[in-house]
């Protein structure tokens, strides 16, 4: 166990052997701003003012060579070696709701969603709690490292489920879809996450994803519906009409209150096709324009489709507190 201190403040916090610097912080309950958690979008960059660490990924997209030059070291990949003293600025965004704990999973059942999304049950230790849209680390038997997936779920019975998209000879994906079998183990860490639901905000809801961006969108969506009494419209897209079907039970939550559109964006596959074409944000985009800025906009998918979205709300100049989303990329 190694003593973290933050520069210049009287806050220190404990961080184990092989943690990192930004989940020890929020396993205490300090706000250090991050998003993705794995090495790639460095919002978590710290400054070390003495001590030493070094990164559990060597290669971390966002570790630059400026930031080696300046010591500046990111909280998600840092594992220190001895106590620190280190300086970032606390972010009371950043604060958990929930703390994060490493928690073992059993894994109860899998239940194909179409052709490339399964969702995976798992039963945790301890009936832990998390927000709707949030995510968790997930480290597998036999995997090197832990991959991120967001539950679908609302956490019932202590069980969290994923709905996770196969990725093609993806080492993590092989492992869940084709070896691993109820009753095997993987290990939990969080929730981690700031695309949460925010329910107490006083607008109308909007969810877009495509893809892989599914769990997070459906976790939302029975939140909201638990918690709020608000609309939701929820925008999902794929490449065909395959990828779409995965998502259908969204529109039986609850129809009184949620649509779904569905978009494919895949010309050569439109044949038969009785829903929108285009990229999913495309048409969410075209359906409610400027009227984006009386809602709450939440999405999550490929990394080209967040940044286009992104872009896009800037453009129409909606608020950015109402925008949710973790960059993954
Ligand atoms: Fe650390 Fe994204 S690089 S949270």
């Amino acid at each position: 166990m190694h003593k973290i201190s933050l520069d210049r403040t009287d806050i220190t916090f404990d961080c184990a052997n092989d943690d990192t610097v930004l989940r020890a912080a929020l396993r205490a309950g300090i706000g250090m701003s991050y998003s993705c958690n794995v090495g790639s979008c460095g919002n978590c960059r710290f400054e070390l003012i003495e001590g030493e660490v070094t990164h559990a990924r060597q290669d971390a997209p966002a570790w630059t060579q400026k930031d080696r030059d300046r010591n500046r070291w990111l909280g998600c990949q840092a594992v220190p070696g001895r106590n620190c003293v280190v300086k970032f600025r606390p972010d009371p965004a950043a604060v958990p709701k929930v703390r994060p704990a490493q928690r073992r999973a059993e894994l109860v059942r899998k239940t194909a969603l179409n052709h490339d999304i399964t969702e995976f049950t798992f039963r945790m230790d301890g009936d832990p709690a998390f927000l709707p849209g949030q995510y968790a680390l997930t480290t597998l038997p036999g995997c090197d490292g832990p991959r991120v997936y967001s539950m679908s779920n609302l956490g019932e019975a202590g069980e969290w489920q994923f709905q996770i998209r196969r990725v093609p000879n993806g080492a993590a994906t092989t492992i869940l879809f084709d070896q691993m079998q109820p009753g095997d183990v993987a290990q939990m860490d969080g929730p981690y996450g700031l695309a949460y639901l925010r329910a107490d905000a006083p607008r109308d809801i909007v969810l877009i994803a495509g893809g892989s961006g599914l769990s997070p969108i459906a976790s939302l969506a029975r939140g909201a519906l638990r918690d709020t009494t608000r609309n939701i419209a929820i925008y999902f897209g794929g490449r065909g009409p395959a990828d779409t079907t995965a998502a259908a039970f969204l529109a039986g939550l609850d129809p009184a209150r949620v649509t779904l559109t569905m978009a494919i964006s895949d010309s050569a596959q439109a044949e038969g096709w009785t829903g929108r074409q285009g990229f999913v944000h495309e048409v969410a985009i075209a359906d409610l324009g400027a009227d984006l800025q009386k809602r709450e906009i939440y999405f999550a998918g490929p990394a080209a489709m967040a940044q286009a979205i992104a872009g896009a709300m800037h453009g129409l100049s909606v608020p950015r507190d109402q925008i949710h989303f973790d960059e993954f990329y």
